[in-house]
């Protein structure tokens, strides 16, 4: 519980210290050395301090040991519930009435202090994430990431870290080419909205169409890299088309961003820091960091890094993806100098991240040291494997859709369009389900895993989902509308039943949850706990009568557990950005 376990650690360290003093022992233990752990049946108590370790500094068997430590526990005051040896252990159960006030004083607190915390006070982190190219629309692959990045995002500053979201837009470059290609050989004078597209669509749909061309055209991919080369060079028409078509390609973006809720603090553009990258590789060659080729490319050699030989300028002088990294990360540092900088992109990019921290090092940045890959994995549809070039990929905006469409069925299957009249009604509320559904779903898997995405099992109300949260604070709010809490006289300590307890103790593992979250960057470990408090607070419901429990007192402190609840899925849902729902 919320401080049990540091006070109960601090008794158990001063009964061993006076243990190891009447030894005759030089050394002390300090609450740092101690372990706590969770006793296998609830039946043993609370907090389970396992002897073992310091049977050799004692000189007694562990059994022995956990005897003479549970009696002197028993004998100190002040700490309320009781210890008990069992075999090498020793338990203390905690007094249930006691911890549960501290909990509840702690969670309903007006000031919200139990939900933010100092951990990371003082910390700039730098935040990549998205970072789409404009030839086509985001999809399924960038659901991931989006939310990843804006979930990790929140997770930071909820620890007290100032967080800057950025993205890069890749908008040049050979594919952008393509798609210009096609579209002035295919479909000039055509725009989204005579097409009837939105206009992130219409430019992937010309990405598409160039690589149907380029199967029967063998000449189609190098008059795509001629206009690469003109666009360069700063050709008048090429510049203008390609302003339009990604003005389109990027407005589109924007607004899936919108519909999911992810947002930027700034966007960098690779056609403004290509430039710069050029010019720190042009300085890295001058001080032979680098080297030309016979051919006149420009490469670095990190064989002695194990990782190969690497090009950085092309033999015609046009810049690579990793060029412009250079150019993006060193204005980003100017623009914000970060403690850290992490870069939410897919595991296939993992050996592009390495080359490019070793080579920023290598020219002299130490900041560098502070840049991190945070890699994620595949996601699929359990329909097979994404080609973009084909056009079988999954727009985000369709997926969104189906969703979508697949919640506002059930709504009216379930007869709810009344019901949810009040908070929006059937339409948005069908779309914030669908995005709670997704956004709880990817967010479930441990980023580096590859994960099949199941859009029916998504929305599943019952079982591990977004949307069977959403019900459960939607449940919540209608008990807490139907009556409110009186403030005044909330008798917490009342809450003793093993239901309420162990409801109890997940809203006390809070605080260590967000910790734990941030330290590793992975919105799982909040997902995770969602699920207990859902399994935790269905139980409570079951077996606790609350408009019906058998004293007004009662009825009080149960209500005030379920405002304390409600409190805890508000946050948490904000931190994996799920929609919170009054009503369903
Ligand atoms: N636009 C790139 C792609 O789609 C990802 C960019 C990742 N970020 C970076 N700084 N290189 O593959």
């Amino acid at each position: 519980m919320l401080n049990a376990r540091s006070i109960w650690k601090e008794c158990v360290t001063g009964v061993l210290n006076s243990l190891l003093e009447e030894n005759g022992a030089e050394k002390s233990l300090s609450a740092g050395d101690i372990i706590v752990e969770t006793p296998p049946k609830p039946e043993l108590g609370d907090l389970a301090f396992p002897m073992f370790p310091f049977a050799k500094l004692l000189k007694k068997a562990p059994a022995l040991i956990a005897n003479e430590a549970a009696a002197r526990l028993n004998e100190m005051t002040g700490t309320g519930g009781g210890a008990a040896a069992a075999g090498p252990y020793v338990n203390i159960r905690l007094e249930r009435g006691i911890e549960a006030k501290a909990v509840m004083d702690a969670a309903l607190d007006g000031g919200g202090n139990f939900y933010k915390s100092d951990a990371l006070r003082g910390m700039r982190v730098m935040v990549e994430f998205s970072s789409p190219n404009t030839n086509k629309p985001l999809h399924l692959g960038h659901l991931r990431n989006d939310i990843l990045g804006e979930s990790i995002s929140r997770i930071l500053a909820a620890s007290g870290a100032e967080v800057f979201k950025v993205c890069i837009i890749n908008d040049r470059g050979i594919h952008i080419c393509k798609s210009m290609l096609a579209y002035m050989e295919k479909f000039a004078g055509l725009e989204p909205e005579t097409a009837g597209k939105k206009s992130d669509r219409f430019v992937g749909d010309c990405y598409v169409e160039f690589n149907k061309m380029s199967k029967t055209d063998a000449g189609a991919e190098s008059r795509a890299r001629e206009l690469l080369r003109k666009w360069e060079a700063g050709d008048g028409e090429t510049t203008a088309l390609w302003k339009k078509m990604n003005q389109w390609a990027v407005n589109g973006i924007k607004e899936t961003y919108k519909r999911t809720g992810v947002s930027f603090d700034k966007y960098y553009f690779e056609s403004e820091t290509y430039i710069r990258g050029k010019e720190e590789v042009l300085k890295g060659l001058e001080k032979n960091i680098f080297y030309r080729d016979d051919d006149g490319s420009v490469w670095a050699d990190l064989t002695a890094e194990n990782l190969d030989k690497k090009i950085l300028l092309r033999k015609d002088g046009t810049s690579v993806y990793i060029t412009q990294d250079f150019g993006t990360a060193i204005l980003r540092h100017e623009d914000w100098p970060f403690d850290k900088l992490v870069y939410v992109v897919g595991s296939e990019q993992r050996y592009h991240f390495q080359v490019l921290f070793t080579l920023l090092l290598r020219l002299g940045f130490d900041w560098a040291r502070d840049l991190r890959h945070l890699s994620y994995g595949m996601v699929n549809l359990p329909e097979g494997k994404m080609k973009s070039r084909e056009g079988t990929v999954v727009d985000a905006d369709d997926l969104i859709d189906r969703l979508r469409d697949m919640a506002a069925a059930e709504i009216r299957e379930k007869d709810r369009a009344e019901a949810v009249e009040a908070v929006g009604g059937a339409a948005e509320t069908a779309e914030k389900i669908a995005i709670g559904a997704l956004h709880y779903y990817l967010l479930q898997v441990t980023p580096e895993k590859d994960m099949l995405f199941n859009p029916a099992e998504s929305l599943s109300f019952n079982g591990n989902t977004g949307p069977y949260l959403q019900y459960m604070g939607a449940r919540i709010s209608s008990i807490l509308k139907k009556e409110g809490v009186k403030n005044d006289s909330v008798n917490a300590a009342l809450l003793t039943s093993d239901e309420e307890w162990e409801l109890l103790k997940t809203i006390a593992a809070w605080p260590e949850t967000v910790k734990e979250a941030a330290e590793k960057m992975n919105p799982s470990v909040i997902t995770a706990w969602l699920y207990e408090l859902s399994k935790n607070f269905s139980r409570f419901y079951h077996e606790c009568p609350i408009l019906g429990a058998e004293s007004a007192e009662l009825k009080n402190a149960r209500l005030a557990l379920c405002r304390a609840v409600r409190t805890a899925l508000v946050s948490a849902f904000d931190l994996v950005c799920i929609p919170f729902l009054e009503a369903m």
